[in-house]
């Protein structure tokens, strides 16, 4: 008989035995993946096998994005078809959302349960080169700047990265460029995170992939998954403002505050995407490098005193925000710029679900009221 942590197949026709609770599901093994392997103990990340330290600045996103989801670079993620979303309010993830639900209807998208992999392994394609599109629509109407910029102008850039800034900003900075080829791939994939689980859960009920990528998106709204970087830059000012970090980390933890950029469910020692950021920030001259470094060395220093049994290390956010920032990605665009990297991985479990051909449904222990008459309510 074969387990799979805590669960036992008893046998055809009966039930599995459930396990035991465990909050936030942490150490829960709900699915097997081919996809990435975040490496705990090696503290490494690989996409299909390949290390990311061999694919930052030697593959752009988009050939990356053709590794997570196809295993080959090529033809990778297709650049974006002409579309203006009927929403453009400028909070690029509700736009992001509601795009992807606009497109599965436009598109007239079929429900995973009724295609083969091809057909859903082109929608996602198609949608995924969407993801930058919408983006930077978005960004460009939170701006204040209504005319889009046109396709042609567009299509003289090289990337999906520099692309993306032609259609926001109408120019890219190669450093900017750069910096957001390299946030990208470096959260392109991670296993079973709250975004992805969500993808598969929808994916799971035989959804088409504009539903399964649009819940996704709302998932990673939250500060506590992807949305952290909006969180550690205005801590860098603030940090910087009182001019001493070792107090500014006390203080916040003596408030009962969580340290954006800290702490991770899988990596105890180090998350390697965090080693290759902040390099990485350094190298494309940020002018908060200093003072993030200053905070990290302060921060890991006190959490270690206050809980030593729990290791706390720097987490990909916190060093993917200083770099963003040197792309001059606003923070309150930090979740959106997460959006397009993860749509890799997202498309890659969305395909990887679909072949189980299982729903997705955990059990609940029930913990309320026993039985009791209605009249017994107030
Ligand atoms: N700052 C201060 N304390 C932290 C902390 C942080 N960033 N992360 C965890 N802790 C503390 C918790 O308060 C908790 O203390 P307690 O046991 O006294 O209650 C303990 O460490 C364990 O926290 P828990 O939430 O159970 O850890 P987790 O492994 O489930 O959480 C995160 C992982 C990422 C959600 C968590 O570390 C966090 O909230 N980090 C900040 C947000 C962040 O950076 N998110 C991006 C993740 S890539």
């Amino acid at each position: 008989m074969r387990t799979i942590s805590g669960f036992a197949e008893t046998g055809p026709g009966t039930l599995p035995r459930v396990n035991d609770f465990k909050p936030g599901l942490e150490g829960v093994v709900a699915f097997e993946t081919e996809i990435a392997e975040p490496d705990r103990d090696g503290n490494s990340l690989r996409y299909r096998g390949v290390d990311i330290e061999e694919l930052v600045g030697h593959y752009p996103y988009e050939n990356v994005w053709g590794l997570v989801v196809d295993e080959s670079f090529e033809p990778g993620m297709p650049e974006p078809e002409s579309f203006r979303p009927a929403t453009l309010s400028g909070n690029a993830p509700s736009d992001l959302q509601a795009a992807f639900a606009q497109l599965s209807s436009e598109w007239k998208l079929r429900k995973l349960v009724d295609i083969q992999p091809q057909e859903a392994r082109d929608d996602l394609a198609r949608l995924s080169g969407m993801t930058m599109s919408v983006v930077a629509q978005s960004a460009r109407v939170a701006d204040g700047k209504t005319e889009p910029v046109p396709d042609d102008f567009i299509a003289q850039g090289t990337t999906a990265a520099e692309k993306f800034l032609l259609r926001w900003r109408g120019e890219a900075d190669p450093r900017h460029v750069t910096a957001i080829d390299t946030y990208w791939i470096c959260t392109a994939e991670h296993g079973l995170n709250a975004s992805t689980f969500t993808a598969r859960i929808v994916a799971s009920t035989g959804a088409d992939c504009g539903a399964a990528m649009s819940a996704a998106v709302g998932a990673l709204s939250g500060p506590l998954h992807g949305g952290a970087p909006a969180r550690v830059i205005p801590m860098l000012d603030a940090a910087e403002e009182m001019g001493d970090p070792e107090r500014y980390v006390r203080d916040l933890l003596d408030r009962g505050e969580r340290l954006m950029g800290f702490g991770h469910r899988i990596y105890r020692g180090e998350d390697p995407r965090a080693r290759l950021l902040k390099p990485a920030a350094l190298e494309l001259g940020s002018p908060r490098y200093e003072v993030a470094d200053a905070l990290e060395q302060a921060a890991l220093a006190e959490l270690h005193r206050r809980k030593p049994d729990r290791p706390l290390p720097t987490n990909v956010e916190f060093w993917s925000a200083v770099v963003l920032d040197v792309a001059e990605i606003p923070p309150e665009l930090a979740p959106a710029m997460f959006g397009c990297a993860r749509v890799a991985g997202w498309s890659a479990h969305i395909l990887e679900e679909r072949t189980t051909g299982r729903l997705i449904r955990p059990s609940a222990r029930y913990v309320g009221p026993s039985s009791r008459p209605a009249g017994s309510v107030l």
